[in-house]
């Protein structure tokens, strides 16, 4: 047990980058902090339970597209970033960052959050953790997670939270895909359990962060991160359900959210598309809404956003069949060519993906259904049906080999002209077809 405030000595090691940090999870977050990190002058070692992962970031590869693999080679050259699978290097740490996955469970009436990973990165840690060390979690999670279920566990160690060693929170706000805003550039929220534990988290995110907000508690910087995504949940539903409205009315969506952005004050524009996809979205609201339940109440307009958003994959295929018939196509024997797999644009990310249960649904009602995506070259096996899918070559003669397009992810690269040209029909979920010079193919905006 070490007696002075654990704080300062730390602080010195995190100012002077000799401290060493860990991140247990190398997956999107991880990752991309890890090399952050490094590239700030600090070692960094990462955990996996991976072992291809941790192999290949040990070679100075990635295995994401939106960490080049010249990074992670430059940071291993520089023996400034490893990777392991063995926890044993805990005890080495000065710093843990734990960016494991928090999924929720679906086999319940409600969605109800998973921390199984969190738990089992804790329990891994706690036995080799270094007295004097910060530990923070960056894992999207309810209200009480750092403090209620992964102190518990760390203090199963024998160390007490503030006292033998340091423990916060830092909730991870990357956008893969987003070319606007690099890591570094995104404001972080940080908070720490009590005030050492503050001031070292503080300490630890400004050597790599342009700005560093320390929120007051644990709990305000755990909710604060769901409330961001639960207000992209929320206004998409609102716009998805617009969407059907003006679909119903007879109206172009796009040019009523086009001249409603036109006020300077008060106005947000968000935009509909065929779902919500990914690990964060789709997720997180109801981490809120289990915070809800916990003190008797009802997180009704993540119900809501749920039922709406949810029920976009089955309305796209609904408007297909109908524009196949408008056609004297049946959906039940057409076949039908996906544009963008991946959960939203220029990432190859697939996780919760829309565009894959639209495959599904199409597949159900007697469709054949092929897939354009250059960021996804190939579906695993169980993605859609059974078996493993590849992209289809883009070529001048493609979509014409298909009954229609669907549009269903709005990729930067993709050349949108040839994707659907000579496609006899294209629904347009994304509102692509708008920017394209010429339309000798009928649209309609799915
Ligand atoms: N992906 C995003 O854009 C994003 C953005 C902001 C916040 N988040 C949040 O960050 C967290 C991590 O998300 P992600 O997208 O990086 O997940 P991910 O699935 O890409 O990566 C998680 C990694 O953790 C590893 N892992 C799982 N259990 C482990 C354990 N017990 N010990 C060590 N490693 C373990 C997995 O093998 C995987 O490599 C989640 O809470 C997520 O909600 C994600």
């Amino acid at each position: 047990m070490i007696t002075e405030t654990p704080g300062k000595a730390l602080i010195s090691a995190i100012t002077h980058r000799t401290a060493v940090i860990g991140v247990v999870g190398l997956g999107y977050v991880g990752l991309s902090n890890a090399v952050a990190f490094a590239e700030a002058g600090f070692r960094v070692i990462g955990i996996d339970i991976e072992s291809e992962r941790v192999a290949k970031i040990n070679r100075g590869e990635s295995h994401l597209e939106h960490v080049p693999g010249e990074a992670v080679a430059e940071q291993v050259r520089a023996q400034r970033l490893s990777a392991a699978t063995d926890f044993d290097v805990v005890s080495t740490l000065d710093c843990v960052l734990v960016c494991v996955p928090t999924p929720v469970r679906r086999d319940t009436v409600d969605p109800e959050p998973d921390l199984s990973h969190v738990r089992a990165a804790a329990q891994a840690i706690a036995p080799r953790l270094k007295p004097g060390s910060l530990v923070v979690l960056e894992s999207t999670t309810f209200a009480g997670t750092t403090e209620d279920v992964l102190r518990p566990l760390l203090e199963a160690s024998g160390l007490v939270a503030g006292r033998d060693f340091l423990l916060g929170y830092a909730p991870e706000r990357i956008d893969p895909g987003n070319r606007q805003f690099a890591l570094e550039s995104i404001p972080r929220l940080v908070s720490g359990h009590g005030p050492d534990c503050q001031e070292a988290v503080r300490a630890l995110y400004s050597q790599v962060f342009e700005s560093v907000r320390l929120v007051s508690s644990i709990r305000a910087a755990e909710v604060s991160k769901l409330f961001e995504n639960t207000f992209r949940w929320v206004n998409i539903g609102l716009v998805n359900e617009l969407k059907m409205m003006c679909d119903s009315m007879g109206l172009d969506v796009w040019e009523v959210i086009s001249a409603a952005s036109t006020k300077p004050f008060g106005f947000l524009p968000f935009f509909p598309g065929p779902g919500v996809g990914g690990h964060c979205i789709p997720v997180d609201p109801y981490y809120l809404a289990w915070n809800a339940r916990q003190v008797g109440m009802e997180a009704r307009f993540v119900s809501l956003a749920g039922r709406i958003n949810s029920s976009m994959p089955g309305y796209v295929v609904q408007r297909t069949a109908e524009a196949l018939l408008a056609h004297d196509k049946e959906l039940t024997g057409a076949r039908l060519l996906v544009a963008g797999v991946a959960y939203k644009r220029d990432v190859d990310d697939i996780r919760e993906s829309p565009s894959l249960e639209i495959m599904r649904l199409l597949g159900q009602e007697g469709a054949t259904v092929d897939y354009h995506d250059p960021h996804v070259p190939q579906l695993p096996e169980n993605a859609v049906g059974p078996d493993a899918v590849k992209s289809k070559t883009l070529s001048t003669r493609l979509a014409a080999e298909y009954d229609a397009v669907l549009i269903l992810v709005d990729h930067s690269d993709i050349d949108w002209e040839q994707l659907v040209g000579g496609a006899p029909l294209v629904i347009d979920t994304r509102n692509v077809t708008e920017r394209l010079p010429r339309l000798d193919f009928q649209v309609v905006r799915g």
